[in-house]
């Protein structure tokens, strides 16, 4: 990729406890092999506005926190990040990995907590001004498989959205798939239910026909 063009922006998508973290660095490697500059990033990115936002919405005690509420602050720390660190790089021609991105909301806020796929896309589309990612990976198992995960300790400190039930679990993975279908040419489903190596075998051969369509 030439320096002056944009760069590619890419998110890594999947329910908690789909191995995102050890994904996120498979991807990584294979970026830097085929000699794409990038960085990356999660949201809310170490942006100090956004993880303060973020703060507010994974604490455990605030229980009484309103979907719509979750809903626009998620929006809100999107937009900062994207705004300070992800536009900004693409801008200068440097390829953005990001954990997590719209999709989480669509499928979290909007099909989960049920306030709809579409208002929450709205919302979406005034904080991120229509940006969308060029390539999405969705991470995709079966939610008990991932809670069981983090059970065993193989993830991070449990939050607040851990915390809900394997029902609404179920239910981001129903978002997900619907989404998925929604886009079918950006978001490309990974089996995450396979082993590491299975999982990052698919990724690297679905990148490497991205790049090459794309060098064409
Ligand atoms: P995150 O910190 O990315 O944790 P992980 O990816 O390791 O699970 O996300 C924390 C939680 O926030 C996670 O349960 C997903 C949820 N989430 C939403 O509900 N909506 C969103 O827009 C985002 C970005 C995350």
């Amino acid at each position: 990729m030439n320096g002056k063009e944009r760069g590619l922006f890419i998110t890594l998508e999947g329910g908690d406890g789909s191995g995102k973290t050890t994904v996120m660095a498979e991807v990584a490697k294979a970026l830097e092999e085929h000699g794409v500059s990038f960085i990356s990033t999660r949201e809310p990115g170490g942006i100090e506005i956004a993880e303060k936002i973020r703060d507010i919405i994974l604490n455990p005690q605030h229980t009484a926190m309103d979907a719509r509420t979750e809903a626009l602050l998620y929006a809100a720390s999107r937009r900062q990040h994207l705004a300070e660190k992800v536009e900004p790089a693409l801008e200068r021609g440097v390829s953005v990995l990001c954990d997590r991105f719209i999709d989480s909301s669509l499928a979290y806020q909007g099909y989960a907590r049920g306030l709809g796929i579409q208002e929450v896309l709205n919302i979406n589309m005034f904080a991120t001004q229509g940006r969308f990612p060029d390539l999405t990976f969705y991470l995709d198992i079966e939610p008990e498989a991932g809670l069981a995960r983090i059970a065993a300790g193989q993830g991070r400190k449990v939050d607040r959205l851990d915390m809900e039930s394997t029902q609404f679990h179920r239910k981001v993975r129903e978002g997900y798939l619907r989404i998925a279908e929604m886009y079918p040419e950006r978001i490309r489903r990974i089996d995450a239910s396979q082993g590491k190596d299975e999982v990052a075998a698919d990724i690297r051969g679905q990148l490497s026909a991205f790049l090459k369509e794309l060098r064409a």
